[in-house]
C-alpha cells in the first residue's frame, strides 16, 4: 500500500521476484478472540479503529460474530465463536487470541489459487463466489506457518461496506483515528530450524525474495538470540520478515511466544503512521503500553543514527527508537503483548526514507523485552 518513491526502489532490489502473484496489498487480518465485542471496544477506544461492518445472528450466521473495523488501509477483522464446538473454539483453545487469517488482495483469487497450490501450496479454501446485492467476492485460501492461512480476496466487483454477509455497522461510539496508515509488515515467528523452510516457501510458493537476514549475531544479548529473514512480494508492498530461535543462555522471546502460542503464528504486526509523536502521544493517552528503553539510550543515539528532522526531547518522553539504513532513517515503538498470553504485539513505525527493519535497535530492545519476562518468570 506503500506508494511513494521509497517501493519503487524496493520494486529494483527484488526483480529478481517472478512475480506470478501479484498482490495489490493486505486485505484484512482476522483475529479469532475469545470475546469479539469486547476486543472490538478495545481497538476502537484504544487504537482508534472506525466501526465498518458485522456478521452474525443479525445477519444470519448461526455459529460465530464478527466485527470489522478500519483505520486508513488497515482492516481488523475480530471474529468469535457462537457456539460450544468448532475451529473457531478449536484455534482459541490452543493458541488464545491470535491472527488466524493475514488477506490479501488480488485481481483474480482463482488464478492466485491456481499458481499456489501447484507449487505446492496447501488448499485452506478452493475458489467460492458470494454474492449479495453490492455485487460479489471471490476467494481463495492457502496454509501458512502454524494455523495461520493466507485468503485471496477478489473484490473488483464489490462495493458493500466489507464482504458478502457482512452488513454495515454503525455505533454512535466513535473515537477518534491515532492516524494509523497501512500495514507496514507483518512478522512470524516460526520454531526451531524452521525458518529457511518458510523462507523456500515464501519463495516458491508465492514469489517472494528475500530482502534481508539477520543471524544471532546481529539479534542477541547476553541472554537470549534469534534468527531473522524478511521475504517480499515482487512489488514490495507484502513484507513478511519470518524469526526463529537461536541458542541461548536463556529463554528467547520466541520461544517464549511458541510456548504460549503452541506453535508458529504471526508476532506482530506493524503499522505505518506519518506521525509517530502524535500517534504514540494518542495512544499512550487511551492506555496502549509500550516497552521502554533505558534513558541512556538517547545519550548516544544521534552519533550512531545523525541528524534527524524531529526534536530529540519528545521522541526520549514517548520511548521511541531510531535507527538508519543507506536510505534513510526509521523511528519505531512496540507495545507490550496485547493479548493475555505473552504473543502477539504491534509496532508503530514512520519511515524516513529507511527500507530496513530497525537492526541498530534491537539489542536495546531485546533488553527491554527481557526485562518483561523476567518479570513473567518465562526467562
Ligand atoms: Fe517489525
Amino acid at each position: 500500500m506503500a506508494t511513494d518513491n521509497s517501493s519503487l526502489q524496493l520494486e529494483k532490489i527484488i526483480d529478481s521476484a517472478d512475480d506470478f502473484l501479484p498482490l495489490l496489498g493486505t486485505d484484512y487480518v482476522e483475529l479469532y478472540v475469545g470475546n469479539a465485542k469486547q476486543a472490538a471496544h478495545y481497538y476502537q477506544s484504544a487504537w482508534g479503529f472506525q466501526p465498518l461492518a458485522y456478521a452474525g445472528l443479525e445477519t444470519g450466521v448461526k455459529d460465530r460474530v464478527s466485527y470489522v473495523l478500519q483505520q486508513d488501509k488497515i482492516r481488523l477483522v475480530l471474529t468469535s465463536p457462537l457456539e460450544k464446538d468448532g475451529p473457531v473454539n478449536e484455534h482459541i483453545n490452543k493458541h488464545g487470541d491470535g491472527v488466524k487469517v493475514v488477506a490479501l488482495w488480488v485481481d483474480d483469487a482463482t488464478k492466485a489459487y491456481q499458481e499456489t497450490t501447484s507449487r505446492g501450496g496447501e488448499s485452506y479454501m478452493e475458489p467460492v463466489t458470494q454474492e449479495d446485492e453490492h455485487g460479489k467476492v471471490v476467494m481463495s485460501g492457502i496454509h501458512t506457518y502454524g494455523e495461520t492461512v493466507h485468503i485471496f480476496v477478489e473484490r473488483g466487483e464489490y462495493n458493500g461496506p466489507f464482504l458478502p454477509g457482512y452488513k454495515e455497522w454503525n455505533p454512535e461510539f466513535r473515537p477518534s483515528s491515532v492516524g494509523l496508515k497501512f500495514i507496514d509488515h507483518m512478522v512470524g515467528n516460526v520454531g526451531w530450524n524452521e525458518m529457511n523452510k518458510w523462507c523456500e516457501f515464501y519463495a516458491k510458493v508465492m514469489g517472494f525474495a528475500q530482502l534481508i537476514s539477520f543471524d544471532d549475531n546481529d539479534i542477541s544479548t547476553e541472554y537470549t538470540a534469534l534468527m531473522s529473514k524478511v521475504m517480499s512480494n515482487g512489488n514490495g508492498r507484502i513484507k513478511f520478515p519470518i524469526n526463529e530461535p537461536a541458542d541461548g543462555r536463556k529463554k528467547s522471546q520466541i520461544e517464549e511466544y511458541i510456548d504460549f502460542y503452541n506453535g508458529a503464528g504471526v508476532q506482530h504486526i506493524a503499522v505505518a503512521t506519518d506521525n509517530i509523536i502524535e500517534t504514540v502521544t494518542q495512544l499512550k493517552k487511551r492506555g496502549v503500553e509500550f516497552l521502554y528503553v533505558p534513558d541512556n539510550y538517547y545519550d548516544t543515539v544521534l552519533d550512531r543514527v545523525g541528524e534527524i528532522d524531529e526534536d530529540l526531547a519528545p521522541l526520549q518522553e514517548l520511548g521511541i527508537l531510531i535507527d538508519r539504513d543507506d536510505e534513510g532513517y526509521l523511528l519505531q515503538l512496540f507495545t507490550k503483548p496485547v493479548l493475555d498470553r505473552p504473543t502477539m504485539f504491534f509496532e508503530i513505525i514512520q519511515r524516513k526514507g529507511a527500507q530496513s527493519f530497525g537492526k541498530g535497535n534491537f539489542k536495546a530492545l531485546f533488553e527491554a523485552i527481557e526485562r518483561e519476562q523476567e518479570s513473567r518468570g518465562t526467562l
